[in-house]
């Protein structure tokens, strides 16, 4: 199927603000995490079938260290401390990568802080 994008900004977001103050966001804006580890946004993504699906999640982190997020799939864990590293600006917005299986139906796709602060999130494409 096409790739379908979920704005982070229409997700739910557990400890975290809705911004749009950094240029070259999608949407109407990014979540900027709270600086603290367990923050979260979770999606829900329907797919019309079990499948594989590669998780394409834009992001800026405008600071010079890695900022790790857990990625979680109907609550089980698919990408420990996945890496979102410096993309040199808060205004470059890069792409990270993970891959899950996905059951017929609604399906819950979170990402948690696993350090102390994130990356700001612009989006999910499956
Ligand atoms: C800056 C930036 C925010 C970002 C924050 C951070 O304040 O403007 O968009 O979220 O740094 O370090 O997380």
């Amino acid at each position: 199927a096409a790739p379908v994008a979920y704005e982070a900004e229409a997700a739910t977001v557990f400890q975290g603000a809705v911004d749009s103050d950094h240029a070259g966001h999608s949407g109407t804006g990014f979540v900027n995490f709270q600086p603290v580890t367990g923050a979260y946004v979770e999606f829900t993504v329907a797919s019309d079938r079990a499948t594989d699906a590669t998780l394409d999640f834009r992001y800026a982190n405008g600071t010079s260290a890695n900022r790790p997020l857990d990625v979680r799939v109907n609550g089980a864990l698919v990408a420990d401390n996945r890496a979102f590293p410096a993309t040199g600006a808060w205004t470059t917005w890069r792409t990270v990568t993970a891959q899950a299986a996905l059951k017929a139906g609604d399906n819950t796709v979170r990402v948690t802080t696993a350090a102390s602060d994130g990356p700001n999130l612009d989006k999910l494409t499956v």
